[in-house]
C-alpha cells in the first residue's frame, strides 16, 4: 500500500492550527493524482463521522423539553436536607477564594458542571470543563432532579445532607487556627444532630457526598504540619456512623466511606448521546499502544513512579506522552487529553498527590484501558461500579517491579485488547454524570449507582428506633 497507518490517523480533537494545517494539507491533495484525492475523501470522511457531535448543531434542545419527566424505576425514596444555606449555596458566593490555587468561579457554573466547552450548544450542552473536585455539587443537582427523590422523610429510605464540605474545605486549607479550619463542618454536624430523622438508625441511613478525599476530612492530630489542610469532619464520632461519599476514600480506615467517580467532561442528556459515544470509541483508531498523560511530582515518596513512567514512554516509540509540568497549559484542555488517550489503547494510571486521579475515568471515557500501578488507584476505591474480575477491564503491573511497561502490553493479545476495551466501554455510563436537567436518559449513572447502594444498605442495616 502506497499510504502508511499514519496519514489514516484521526485526531478526534486537533487544536485549531492543526485543524487548518489539515485543511490546506487537503487543498494540496486536490493537485494530486485522482486515486490520491479519493484516499483523502474518505479520510475526510471518518473524519467528518468522528468528530459529528462536536460540529453538528445540537439535536437534544427540543427533545429534551417536550420529553417526560424520569420515573423512578429503582425501588427506594431518598430525602434531601434543606440545610441553611450557609452549609452549601451561599459558599459558592465566595468562589473566588472556595480553592486555595484556583478561581472556582468559572468551575462552580452550571451546578458544578463548570463551562461549557462549546458555548452556543444552548441548554443540550453535553460537555463542560468540569472541574476534578467539584462532584459534590453535580451530585447534588442530580438528586434534587432525581425521580425517586421524596418529600416526606417518613417514607425515605436514606437521607442525603448536601453539605459542600470538600469546597469548604479547601477554602480554609491555609488556615492556621484549627477550631476556625473546622468551624462549619462541626457546625454541620451540631445542626444535624438536633435533626429528628437523624436519631432514626444512629444516622446510619444519612450520607455526605464530597468532591474531595477523604484525606482532606482526616485530620489525625492537632498538627497542621503533619495533615495539609485538613478538617476534622469525618473523625467526628457523630459521622462515623453516616455513609460518606469521597472520589477517594482512606483504603484502611474507611469502612463508612464509599468510592464515587471524579467527574469527567461528558454530561449527556439522552441515552441516544451516550450510545452514540460509547460506539465512537469503539470505532475509533487507536495507533498508540500507551499512553501518560501527567508530570512529575518531586519528592513524594508515593509518586516515584511517575519519573519512571514518564522515562519508560518518552523511550518508547509506541507511547504518547503529554507531560504536564507546571504552566503546561495543554494538560488542562479537556480534549486534547481526551484525545491522547482516544489515540491509546492502554492508558497509564499513576498515582498523584493521592492515591486515585481524575485521569483515570477521562481515560475510561475515551475508551482506554486503564493500567494501574497500585490497587487503591481504582480496586479499593470504587466498589458499587467495578466488575468483580480486574483482569477484565485493567492491567495491574507492580510498581516495585519496573519491567519495560511496553514489553508487558505488547504482549496483550489483539483479542484480549478488544475484549477489556468493551469492558471499560460497558463502564462509561456508570462512571458518568449525567447532566442534572436530563429527562431522557434511563442509563443508571453515577449518581444513580451510588442511591442504590446506599438504600441496598441502609434496608439491611436499619434497626428503626424511633
Ligand atoms: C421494594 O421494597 C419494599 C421494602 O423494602 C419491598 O417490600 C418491596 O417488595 C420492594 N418491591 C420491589 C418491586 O422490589
Ligand atoms: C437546568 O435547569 C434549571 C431550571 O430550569 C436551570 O436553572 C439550569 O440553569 C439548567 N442547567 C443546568 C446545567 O443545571
Ligand atoms: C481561633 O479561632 C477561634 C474561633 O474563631 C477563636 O475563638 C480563638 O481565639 C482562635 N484562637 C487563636 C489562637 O487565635
Ligand atoms: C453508631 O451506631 C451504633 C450502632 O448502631 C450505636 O451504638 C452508636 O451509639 C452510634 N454512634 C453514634 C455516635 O451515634
Ligand atoms: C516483574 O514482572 C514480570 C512481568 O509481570 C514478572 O515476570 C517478574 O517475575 C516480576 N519480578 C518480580 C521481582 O516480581
Amino acid at each position: 500500500m502506497a499510504y502508511n497507518k499514519k496519514h489514516v490517523k484521526i485526531d478526534l480533537w486537533p487544536e485549531k492550527e492543526e485543524k487548518e494545517k489539515k485543511y490546506s494539507k487537503n487543498r494540496e491533495a486536490l493537485k494530486l493524482t485522482v486515486p490520491t484525492f479519493l484516499l483523502f475523501c474518505s479520510i475526510c470522511l471518518i473524519f467528518l463521522i468522528l468528530l459529528s457531535p462536536f460540529t453538528s448543531p445540537p439535536q437534544t434542545t427540543s427533545f429534551a423539553a417536550s420529553s417526560p419527566p424520569r420515573t423512578c424505576e429503582q425501588n427506594f425514596t431518598v430525602y434531601v436536607y434543606d440545610l441553611p444555606k450557609e452549609f452549601n449555596t451561599n459558599l459558592l458566593q465566595n468562589c473566588r477564594h472556595l480553592n486555595i490555587y484556583t478561581d472556582m468561579c468559572p468551575h462552580v457554573a452550571n451546578n458544578g458542571l463548570g463551562q461549557p466547552l462549546h458555548p452556543g450548544g444552548g441548554d443540550s450542552e453535553t460537555w463542560f470543563a468540569t472541574h476534578q473536585f467539584i462532584a459534590e455539587m453535580i451530585f447534588h443537582a442530580r438528586v434534587k432532579n432525581h425521580p425517586c427523590r421524596t418529600w416526606e422523610p417518613n417514607n425515605a429510605d436514606i437521607f442525603y445532607v448536601p453539605f459542600y464540605g470538600g469546597l469548604y474545605a479547601s477554602s480554609v486549607f491555609r488556615e492556621q487556627n484549627l477550631t476556625k479550619r473546622d468551624e462549619l463542618a462541626v457546625g454541620l454536624v451540631d445542626y444535624m444532630s438536633g435533626q429528628r430523622w437523624w436519631g432514626r438508625s444512629n444516622s446510619r441511613d444519612h450520607f455526605l457526598a464530597f468532591g474531595r478525599t477523604a484525606w482532606d476530612f482526616m485530620r489525625s492530630s492537632d498538627e497542621a504540619s503533619t495533615d495539609f489542610g485538613a478538617n476534622i469532619l469525618m473523625q467526628v464520632p457523630l459521622v462515623r456512623n453516616m455513609s460518606v461519599l469521597t472520589v477517594e476514600r482512606q483504603p484502611w480506615d474507611g469502612d463508612n466511606q464509599f468510592g464515587i467517580p471524579y467527574p469527567s467532561y461528558f454530561h449527556p442528556y439522552t441515552s441516544a448521546e451516550m450510545l452514540t459515544w460509547q460506539d465512537k470509541m469503539r470505532r475509533v483508531e487507536r495507533p498508540h499502544l500507551f499512553s501518560f498523560v501527567g508530570g512529575p511530582r518531586k519528592g513524594l515518596e508515593k509518586a516515584a513512579i511517575r519519573d519512571e513512567l514518564i522515562r519508560q514512554c518518552a523511550d518508547s516509540s509506541r507511547c504518547e506522552l503529554l507531560k504536564c509540568e507546571s504552566g503546561g497549559s495543554r494538560c488542562h484542555d479537556p480534549m486534547t487529553v481526551l484525545g491522547v488517550m482516544a489515540r491509546s489503547r492502554f492508558c497509564l494510571q499513576a498515582p498523584g498527590d493521592s492515591f486515585t486521579r481524575r485521569s483515570t475515568f477521562d481515560a475510561m471515557l475515551a475508551g482506554c484501558i486503564p493500567v494501574f500501578f497500585s490497587p487503591h488507584t481504582m480496586y479499593t476505591q470504587y466498589m458499587w461500579y467495578l466488575p468483580d474480575d480486574k483482569r477484565s477491564y485493567s492491567v495491574f503491573m507492580d510498581e516495585k517491579n519496573s519491567t519495560l511497561i511496553e514489553q508487558e502490553l505488547s504482549r496483550i493479545s489483539e483479542s484480549d485488547v478488544v475484549q477489556m476495551r468493551e469492558a471499560v466501554i460497558a463502564m462509561i455510563p456508570k462512571m458518568t454524570y449525567a447532566h442534572p436537567n436530563a429527562t431522557n436518559y434511563n442509563l443508571p449513572d453515577a449518581v444513580d449507582v451510588a442511591l442504590e447502594a446506599l438504600a441496598m444498605q441502609a434496608k439491611a442495616k436499619v434497626v428503626y428506633s424511633l
